[in-house]
């Protein structure tokens, strides 16, 4: 059973300035939610019900919108806006939600290492918020829902991939792998940000992850690589000796809000599709 979900939140979101200068960029809104609340929703709709945040400085609204606002509530008791704060208080009323600071911004590898001791030792998922995901239609399974029954069933590590352009590898980590079933891969190797000559496939990482915990142990030895950062791609290479790194290609969408043009992209989707159907 996977209880527990890490979102790894300490970035500086520097694409986004000046927007991210006093606002984590993982509470900018897709339409009118942040974006942390889609993860954090996807999640729930796996089952998952304990989440575990690595924040750092400046990211303290995180914490607040995963909080009650006994004043704003009042204020708008009775009248026809209370149901606008319905999808969060569902999430604060069923979950719990842990915080913990990653001090030094040394990499998403060392970042899920900062939040050791929120997990323990029981296999998690990661989520990272601004890889934005929906599922493949209505009533289907979201990502993380469709990578935890493949966990239940083989009990390894899982990484979520989808194909790229060749000029975009080296925006990401890159497997190469032997193919299991459709869409299902047993990784043999890994590169982070590969140029397109060096790249093992066009088989690109993204942020949706199910992992065992002797990662932890192996992230305690994995050295600074890429870009001088302790990178989780590194780590999971190692563990991938064992045979039992899973890389699988999900059925869905996913829009890379980390960037400008895919922030954009989700909220014209989210418009269309999502908020004007509930209106
Ligand atoms: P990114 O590199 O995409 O996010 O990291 P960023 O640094 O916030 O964005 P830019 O490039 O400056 O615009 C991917 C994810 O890993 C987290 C980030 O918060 C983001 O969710 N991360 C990355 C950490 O939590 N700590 C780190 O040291 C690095």
């Amino acid at each position: 059973m996977i209880k527990k979900c890490l979102f790894p939140v300490a970035g500086y979101g520097t694409r986004f300035l000046p927007a991210t200068k006093a606002m984590p960029k993982e509470i900018l809104p897709v339409v009118n939610k942040p974006l942390v609340q889609y993860g954090v929703e996807e999640a729930a709709e796996a089952g998952i019900h304990e989440f575990g945040f690595v924040t750092g400085r400046g990211k303290r609204a995180i914490e607040d919108h995963f909080d009650i606002s006994y004043e704003l509530e009042h204020q708008i008791a009775g009248s026809g806006k209370e149901n606008l704060l319905t999808s969060i208080r569902d999430l604060i009323d069923h979950n719990t939600f842990a915080f913990t600071r990653q001090v030094e911004m040394k990499g998403l590898g060392h970042a899920i290492l900062s939040g050791r001791n929120l997990i323990g030792d029981n296999p998690f998922a990661v989520v990272l918020a601004d890889d934005f995901c929906v599922g493949p239609g209505e009533g289907e399974d979201g990502v993380l829902a469709q990578m935890v029954k493949l966990y239940n069933q083989f009990r390894c590590s899982i990484v979520a991939i989808e194909e790229v352009p060749a000029d975009e590898t080296h925006k990401y980590g890159v497997i190469a792998g032997e193919s299991m079933k459709d869409g299902l891969y047993r990784i043999t190797d890994m590169v982070e940000k590969p140029t397109p000559e060096n790249a093992p496939s066009n088989l690109a990482i993204i942020g949706r992850y199910i992992l065992t915990p002797d990662i932890f142990d192996i992230l305690e030895r994995t050295p600074a690589g890429k870009n001088g950062e302790i990178q989780i791609t590194d780590a999971l290479l190692e563990q991938a000796k064992n045979g039992c790194v899973l890389a699988y290609q999900f059925k869905g969408r996913r829009f890379d809000c980390g960037s400008i043009d895919g922030f954009v992209e989700a909220t014209n989707y989210v418009y269309e599709n999502i908020y004007k159907k509930s209106k």
